[in-house]
């Protein structure tokens, strides 16, 4: 009986392993050098971390169940909370900003299509104890700063969801309510937030209001004042003077953006900044968010003090989709010891030597032996089609000789030399120190 894998789920074939973690190392070494520690939390965790904020209607998007004990437990959707979790029982005494990244797969119980999986994976990073626009704009640039590394070319829309709030507040609509509208302003549902709002007794001036800023878009500093002009926005806003210092910072850092207020997130924790990031090339599809992030305040709602947070996570997997190996990452430091025996035989002080040799050479680089007794010819054309650079024949002659035969794959090139001078040749060849 064929099994099949579960829906929305994938299996990462060699090729593919090998280029995410390039990419993987990549992203993790960058984060290093802006400051960012790692840290890794369980891949479920109790269902009310993620309702708690979002209430239990989250349930119907989540692998949520009850284990032996009667616990409701939820493979986590995203890091966000886990990590904000993790800060209050375990980092709260940690300076200030507590700066953390991590990369691990979530689970969201969503119809799989292209690009959306059941299963994927985020790298994130969350700057915990300020949502000041120099943290914002960090976060930013940071999340930027990796794209341009990995070679993706990509659209970054920056937003507020505070401004959107901070007019709906004034309306005097609910914390529910206004979570609502935001998720339906989230998915473009621009009908069903002008219903809602007309269901729920809202004046007409806030919701033209409302409109008016979600479509307000546009490059660099300009869009903004464009709302000054429409007196969509209060000049007294805090929201606003927060966002102008961001973008101005963000010109600081050469981060080429798009002013986009319609922005609103699907995530209910945010509480200013936002922002997204799409591909530029139209791989993706529908699905071609490969970025989302912004200010949120989660710690108080976990048991903490109220902390100011920044961060952001990439969909790992989409990035996969759109990143590309160069040709030196694609050829193998690879290295076949061949042992080249009579006929038909297992001659032992071939093998034995060839053994060794293979050890010495795995001290520095990949190396692969016959496991299968094939002949000489064979195990050629095993080290060829694996893409292999070098393969070193051991064979009777040679141990008489002690010494190997250094075959260069590429050209077909070989010569006999010590063991010790093959190490080094090889050594020199693949710029190991
Ligand atoms: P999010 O936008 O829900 O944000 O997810 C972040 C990224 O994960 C998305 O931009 C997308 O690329 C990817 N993603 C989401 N769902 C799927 C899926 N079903 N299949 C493949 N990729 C997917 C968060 O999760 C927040 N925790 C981000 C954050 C961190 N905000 C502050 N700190």
């Amino acid at each position: 009986m064929r099994i099949e894998r579960a829906r929305g789920t994938r299996d990462f074939l060699p090729g593919e392993m090998r280029k995410r973690r390039i990419m993987e190392a990549r992203m993790r070494e960058i984060a290093e050098r802006w400051g960012y520690e790692e840290i890794s939390t369980p891949t479920f965790e109790l269902a009310e971390l993620f309702t708690l904020k979002s209430g239990e209607a989250i349930l119907k998007d989540m692998y949520a169940f009850e284990d032996k004990g009667g616990r409701h437990l939820a493979l986590r959707p995203e890091l966000t909370a886990p990590v904000t979790r993790m800060y209050v029982n375990e980092l709260k005494m940690a300076s200030k900003p507590t700066k953390v990244y991590y990369f691990g797969n979530c689970f969201r119980y969503e119809e799989p299509q292209k690009a959306r999986y059941r299963e994927f994976w985020q790298f994130g990073v969350e700057l915990i104890g300020s949502d000041r626009p120099e943290a914002q704009a960090e976060v930013i640039a940071l999340a930027y700063y990796i794209l341009e590394s990995l070679g993706i070319e990509a659209e970054l829309h920056v937003g507020h969801v505070g401004l959107i709030r901070e007019k709906l507040r004034a309306a005097k609509m609910e914390e529910e309510q206004i979570n609502k509208v935001m998720r339906l302003v989230d998915k473009g549902e621009r009908e069903e937030v002008i219903a809602f709002m007309n269901e729920i007794r809202v004046k007409r001036e806030v919701i033209d209001d409302l409109l008016r800023l979600i479509d307000l878009k546009g490059k660099g500093k300009d869009a903004l004042k464009s709302a000054h002009d429409q007196t969509i926005i209060a000049p007294e806003s805090d929201a606003l003077k927060e966002l102008e210092m961001l973008l101005e910072m963000l010109n600081y850092y050469g981060v080429v953006y798009t002013l986009n207020l319609g922005i609103a997130r699907g995530l209910d924790y945010y509480t200013g900044m936002v922002f997204e990031i799409y591909e530029a090339g139209g791989t993706l599809g529908a699905q071609n968010q490969i970025c989302g992030g912004g200010s949120y305040r989660l710690a108080a709602l976990f048991g903490g003090d109220e902390v100011p947070s920044t961060g952001f996570a990439f969909g790992f997997d989409r990035l996969a989709e759109l990143f590309r190996l160069e040709t030196r990452d694609l050829k193998r430091k690879e290295v076949v010891v061949v042992p080249v025996r009579e006929r038909d035989t297992n001659d032992r002080e071939v093998v034995k030597e060839a053994l060794k040799i293979a050890s010495k050479l795995r001290e520095i680089v990949t190396t692969q032996i016959d496991l299968m007794n094939r002949s000489l010819s064979a195990q050629l054309s095993y080290a060829n089609a694996i893409h292999a650079s070098f393969a070193v024949l051991v064979g009777k002659n040679e141990l008489k000789e002690e010494k190997v035969t250094l075959r260069y794959l590429d050209t077909g090139e070989q010569e006999k030399l010590g063991v010790e001078d093959c190490v080094e040749r090889i050594k020199a060849c693949f710029n190991v120190k």
